[in-house]
């Protein structure tokens, strides 16, 4: 019984040990996504919520591509890899973009966010509704911030 009891608090040491050592998925910094678009994301408040900037590669709308601002908010998440939220409101064209995803860290530390967006463009009327909106995905790579992760640590 006193063995047992033993190897139960041994268990949940190593548990312990193995969560809380693994580095945790930090959204603040600037990424970029398969498309090239880089995003920036300031610091997140205690509640969640963040903003920041958003320069797309890519463009529906046929006019010149400028930054536009994000909003959105994550989950606080003690195990560090939250789900998340945001909503690019474009400053170039009257379409609007919100993307949910989740931050990843695998065990060399390396972050990323996996994502998938709706982009609503702006239509005449209701019969159009159909056709406004686009759904896809983005995987987003860390290329400057808090986290650096593998990327800092080969390079010492
Ligand atoms: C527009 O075309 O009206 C605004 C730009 C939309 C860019 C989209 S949002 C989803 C996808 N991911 C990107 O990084 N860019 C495109």
């Amino acid at each position: 019984m006193e063995k047992m009891g033993f190897s139960l608090i041994l268990v949940l040491a190593l548990v312990t040990l193995s969560t809380s050592s693994q580095e945790k998925c930090i959204l603040t910094g600037t990424w970029q996504n398969d498309l090239g678009s880089n995003m920036t994301i300031s610091a997140v408040n205690e509640a969640g919520q963040f903003s920041g900037s958003y320069l797309t590669a890519v463009s529906a709308a046929k006019k010149p591509i400028l930054v536009s601002p994000l909003n959105g908010s994550q989950h606080i998440d003690n195990l560090g890899q939250p789900t998340f939220g945001f909503t690019v409101t474009w400053s170039f064209s009257v379409s609007t973009t919100v993307f949910v995803g989740q931050c990843f860290v695998d065990h060399q530390g390396k972050e990323t966010l996996q994502t998938m967006w709706l982009l609503r463009e702006k239509v005449k009327s209701a019969e159009d509704n159909w056709n406004a909106t686009t759904v896809g995905t983005n995987v987003f790579t860390r290329i400057n911030g808090q986290n650096m992760g593998e990327s800092v640590r080969s390079d010492l």
